[in-house]
């Protein structure tokens, strides 16, 4: 493994805990404003991730592991109810915020595991946030391996510190490499509806300097038929036990066009986005977000509808490797993911 002394670009932290509540960097303020929200309430929280305030599989995982902290406040003061009931009600209520990203449950379940909630429950979500953060410069180790001359990437939406507890996992990787010399051009996909590529990703690159170039989603396929792109690397929102993976929409039209053209897809993530009650892409529930979030205003809706789902799945065949704190795997399948999770 190729040894790094000091991570240069980790300058970037959207979620911290502080004044007794979250400090989200409102992401949907930027590139204009950087404007950071004070959440002190889990409603309010549910509302920050709903809203996609704070958005990012591991992010909003660690979002939601301080909201369990906010949650046993309330629970305490709660005179309609006992403690674990209201806990646990509230724990409900961040868990029906957004239905794709597991990392989300994984926060989740793992803070109901908590012994002695009230006095512990802080000093655990302080270390899942710092573990997300070690886990990402793991990760950009581990894929460096496979940048072996300069090459091109492309990354799709925004799997950056922003996203994350900070650093990234694909552009941790991306990171990593440039730090490294082993990237040429970095190209960043719009990534629509939302932007989070235009308007997340170009932000944290300009922030480190790190140059970067953006393109339209739809000129990628002749990109690619021109030589222009050696990786596309990308982050998840949940990995299934056969190593099938949902990700942003569009994740998998890249991956399509990545095995038509030869070029390779790395996946980067977490084993907190490893989703252990999924067999495979068939048991992800994909978010459908509102038509108002694409469809103009002028329309009639009684004759003029969209479709806006959230995410899509990439089958595990379409994929070169998935890189996570605990090993890489390529060419991954269900043995290999096995052998991972038996491992970790
Ligand atoms: O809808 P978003 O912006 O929350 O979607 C985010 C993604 O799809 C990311 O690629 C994924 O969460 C990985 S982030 C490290």
């Amino acid at each position: 493994m190729i040894e790094i002394d000091t991570f240069i670009y980790d300058t970037i932290r959207p979620v911290t805990w502080h004044d007794n509540g979250l400090r989200l960097l409102d992401q949907r303020q930027l590139p204009e404003q950087e404007v950071y929200l004070h959440i002190n309430s889990t409603q309010a929280l549910h509302e920050a991730i709903k809203n996609m305030a704070v958005r990012g599989a591991p992010a909003i995982g660690i979002a939601a592991a301080y909201g369990a902290v906010l949650a046993t406040k309330e629970a305490s003061s709660d005179q309609s109810k006992g403690f674990a009931e209201s806990f646990n009600s509230r724990l409900d209520l961040l868990a029906s915020s957004r239905p794709t990203a597991v990392n989300l449950f994984n926060a989740l379940n793992a803070a109901k595991q908590v012994l002695d909630p009230i006095n512990n429950l802080l000093s655990w979500a302080n270390s899942w946030f710092e573990a997300d953060i070690i886990a990402n410069k793991k990760m950009s180790v581990q894929a460096a391996q496979y940048l072996t001359e300069p090459v091109n990437v492309l990354t799709h939406c925004n799997a950056g510190a922003l996203a994350t507890g900070g650093y990234g996992t694909a552009l941790g990787v991306i990171r990593t490499g440039f730090q490294m010399g082993l990237i040429g051009a970095i190209y960043a996909g719009e990534t629509r509806p939302w932007n989070q590529g235009a308007r997340l990703t170009l932000w944290e690159f300009q922030k480190d300097n790190i140059p970067v170039t953006l393109t339209a989603d739809s000129a990628v396929a002749s990109m690619m038929k021109k030589g222009l792109i050696d990786w596309v690397i990308v982050g998840a929102d949940s990995i299934c036990l056969n190593g099938d993976v949902a990700n942003k929409i569009g994740t998998y039209s890249l991956a399509v066009l990545a095995k038509h053209h030869g070029v390779k897809l790395m996946v980067v993530a977490p084993t907190t986005t490893l989703d252990l009650n999924a067999k495979s892409a068939d048991d992800i529930v994909i978010e459908q977000r509102s038509t108002d979030e694409i469809l103009p205003t002028v329309y009639k809706k009684e004759l003029v509808d969209a479709l806006n789902p959230a995410f899509d799945l990439t089958p595990a065949e379409l994929i070169s490797v998935i890189v996570t704190e605990k090993g890489v795997i390529e060419s991954p399948d269900a043995s290999k993911m096995k052998a991972l999770i038996n491992h970790s």
